[in-house]
């Protein structure tokens, strides 16, 4: 190897490490993490839940988790809103609910929402849409519109 060669080589291998270490002090200084897995303690993540609100809104929080969604079954009236708010407690899922246009990632750490109203009745399976492990094929769970 001649001696340009390896002076070419060390200082684009030490220009890396200079980008390296300016990318770890941007991230330290700006406080910039990996969004961590969602705590067992956060509220309402720390128990899948089926609220009706006074005013007969409803409201899902959904944990996906290996391999099952819950709440696994939850009765909805029809023509009403429904609010989910989808979370995952290990590794990312996906939330697609069955003949409508929701679709929706469950990624730990963070939570999705989005309202719904479903005007045929029916059981609208829920279907887990990122592969996440050996038993991905079985996560399913049921919304049933009546
Ligand atoms: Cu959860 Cu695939």
């Amino acid at each position: 190897m001649e001696r340009t060669e390896k002076l070419v080589l060390l200082f684009s291998s030490g220009l890396l490490g200079v980008f390296f270490l300016a990318l770890l002090a941007a991230a330290e200084l700006q406080g910039i993490n990996v969004p961590p897995c969602l705590p067992a303690t956060v509220y309402p993540f720390n128990e899948a839940r089926h609220d009706t609100l006074p005013d007969g809104r409803h409201q899902i929080f959904y944990v996906a988790r290996m391999w099952r969604f819950e709440p696994e079954v939850v009765e909805v009236p029809l023509n009403t809103p429904i609010d989910l708010f989808l979370s995952a407690a290990d590794v990312t899922h996906g939330f697609y609910l069955s003949w409508t246009n929701t679709n929706l990632m469950a990624i730990p750490g963070l939570v999705n929402a989005y309202t719904l109203r479903l005007e045929k009745p029916g059981v609208y399976p829920i279907i887990c849409h990122e592969y996440c492990g050996t038993a991905h094929h079985n996560m399913v769970a049921y919304l049933v519109a009546k």
